[in-house]
């Protein structure tokens, strides 16, 4: 079994900019996607895919240079599925203080080479924090099922 959470650490270049000078969402989608990824397969031992990104809020721009900190943290697992929280921060790399950036709840399937999902180690919250978010990751699926009823008239 793998461990629950994990960081990425790098710095924002400038080929990651937008057209008003900060970085780009899109990039910052990239990451969350390669922090949850990274947190994923370290916990299933496999190989996992994206299944639903869900209520991404960008708080505040990352500046280019800045120091980017990307915190995955396994909150929830189900058969196949894990829940991944992703938390970006960045800082000046000159500086202490990190700016939470961006926070979103990323899930990934566990799949086998033919692209089945295949069960993953449950997961088991210990302290009251993990508690906390566990029930907080089963409150999303419910609110997604009515989200998701109501987005299927358009796809
Ligand atoms: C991932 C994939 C193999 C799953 O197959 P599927 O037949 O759609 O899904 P299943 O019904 O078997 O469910 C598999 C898991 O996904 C979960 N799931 C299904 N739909 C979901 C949704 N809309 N949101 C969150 N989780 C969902 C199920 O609850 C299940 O988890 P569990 O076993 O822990 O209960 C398939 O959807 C797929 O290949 N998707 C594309 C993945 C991809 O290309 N990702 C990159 C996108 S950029």
């Amino acid at each position: 079994m793998g461990t629950k959470s994990l960081a990425l650490r790098f710095l924002a270049e400038p080929t990651d900019v937008n057209f008003g000078g900060k970085v780009h969402g899109g990039m910052v989608m990239k990451w969350i996607d390669q922090g949850g990824f990274a947190c994923a397969v370290n916990w299933c031992g496999g190989y996992a895919v994206t299944i639903y990104v869900g209520g991404i809020r960008f708080f505040k721009p990352i500046h280019i240079g800045n120091l980017v900190e990307i915190r995955s943290r396994l909150i929830h697992t189900g058969k196949t599925s894990m829940h991944i929280s992703v938390d970006v921060f960045s800082k000046k790399p000159e500086e202490n203080e990190y700016v939470h950036n961006t926070h979103c709840i990323i899930i990934f399937v566990a799949v086998d080479k033919n692209n089945h999902p295949v069960p993953v180690p449950a997961y088991s919250a210990e302290t009251e924090e993990e508690v906390n978010l566990q029930k907080y990751a089963i409150r999303l699926m419910e609110l997604r099922k009515s989200i998701e009823d109501e987005m299927q008239t358009f796809y």
